[in-house]
Order: structure tokens, then C-alpha cells, then sequence
């Protein structure tokens, strides 16, 4: 399972990437509004630190506006992912924008069925929104599970990525649920690094290295 981060934020961007274990980035319109910058010079600006996928998401509509918008958010760099909703007007764009090659995350899926559809019309990507389902008192790694059980049971080219986790155990669940990516905020990736057992472990290495002569 590949690791992207879900956030705009630069300076959390450049942190997670120093790790060496991001291969993508995702944004969305209330990741932005947190930064409070313009949409495309931060794309931009991620794609110096992050050389892999990076998720923009469209705002429009209607299929027509979708495209038009899908369109001009790709050419901005070509690791440019287009996120459009799922909507009918969505699945519309989704065919039209993936037969030009363009490489599409299916955003706000919340159902298997979706995530078929979606996977259908072409996109690249179907992000199954975990957290949000959870908070709704649904399963959202069922979700997950399904749609990963669905595309490779019937060879569909479609990767699900784990979108709206909360917490480390949604990461090693959605491993093992077998998602293709999961996209995780910041916190959430750096918690991922932290044992009590690994800082005491540190702390009495540490001590006992003081007792005798370093090479
Ligand atoms: C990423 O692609 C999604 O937009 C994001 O994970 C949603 O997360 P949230 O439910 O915490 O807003």
C-alpha cells in the first residue's frame, strides 16, 4: 500500500516527504481554505517537494463544467490527479476526462456500488471516505474491502485509496483491507512513527552507550 498525505500544508508536505515514504499528495477545497492560498501556485509549489500524484479537486457542477474545469486543473503539472465528485454529472466527466488520458480520483465515495461506477467510467482513483462513514456509524472499511474485492475480481484497472482516515489503526486497517493507497493527514503519519517501547528502548541504548568508549 502506497502512503500519500492529505493535507495543502507545505511545511507539514516537506516534513512528511524527508521521511521518504510519501508517494502522493491529496487536497480538497477545505484543505486549501485552512492554507488560505491561491489553488494552483500551491499545487505548484507540492510538486517541487513530491514526485508523485498529486489530487486537485474541481468545483463545477455540471459534466460540461467539470471537464472544462478537470481540463485546465491538469495542465497546471503533469502529476496533476483531478478529484470530481461522484455525481452523475461526475461519472459524465469522469469517461470523457479519462479518455483524453487524464487521470482522475473519484472523491466522496461512500458505498461499493459507487466505487464501481466510478471504476467503470474510468477514473484512476475511488477515495471511500472512512472516517466520515465511521462518524455516521456505518463501516467505512467495508468499503474499502469491497471495492478492492470488486476490481480485482473483475480485473478493473481502478485503485481504491483510503481516504478520510482518522487514525493509525484506519492505516493498518486498510492495508489489510488491501487498499491500493491510503491518503492520511499529517498527525496521523507522524503518530504512525511513535512507540512508547521504541523511546525507552532509545533511552537505555543511549544510557549504556555513555558506559563504555564509541568506535
Ligand atoms: C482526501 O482525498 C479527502 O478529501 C480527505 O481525506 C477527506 O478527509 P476528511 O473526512 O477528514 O475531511
Amino acid at each position: 500500500m502506497r502512503i500519500f498525505i492529505d493535507t495543502a500544508n507545505t511545511a507539514d508536505i516537506r516534513r512528511a516527504a524527508a521521511m521518504g515514504v510519501v508517494a502522493g499528495v491529496t487536497t480538497n477545497p477545505s484543505l486549501l481554505a485552512k492554507e488560505g492560498v491561491e489553488y494552483k501556485g500551491r499545487v505548484l509549489e507540492i510538486a517541487e517537494v513530491v514526485d508523485g500524484p498529486i489530487s486537485a479537486e474541481c468545483i463545477s457542477m455540471s459534466a460540461d463544467d467539470l471537464v472544462a474545469e478537470g481540463r485546465r486543473i491538469a495542465a497546471w503539472h503533469p502529476n496533476v490527479v483531478v478529484k470530481v465528485p461522484m455525481t452523475e454529472a461526475g461519472l459524465n466527466a469522469i469517461s470523457r476526462l479519462s479518455a483524453e488520458g487524464i487521470k482522475v480520483n473519484t472523491t466522496l465515495i461512500f458505498s461499493a456500488n459507487q466505487a464501481l461506477l466510478a471504476a467503470l467510467a474510468g477514473a484512476t482513483y475511488v477515495s471511500p471516505f472512512i472516517g466520515r462513514l465511521d462518524d455516521a456509524g456505518e463501516d467505512g472499511m467495508e468499503v474499502v474491502r469491497d471495492a478492492v474485492q470488486i476490481f480485482e475480481t473483475y480485473h478493473l484497472p481502478c485503485q481504491v485509496l483510503a481516504a478520510s482516515i482518522r487514525s493509525p489503526r484506519h492505516v493498518t486497517l486498510a492495508a489489510l483491507a488491501g487498499a491500493h493507497v491510503a491518503t492520511l493527514p499529517p498527525d496521523v503519519l507522524f503518530q504512525m512513527v511513535k512507540h512508547p517501547l521504541t523511546d525507552l528502548g532509545i533511552q537505555r541504548f543511549l544510557a549504556d552507550a555513555a558506559k563504555y568508549t564509541p568506535v
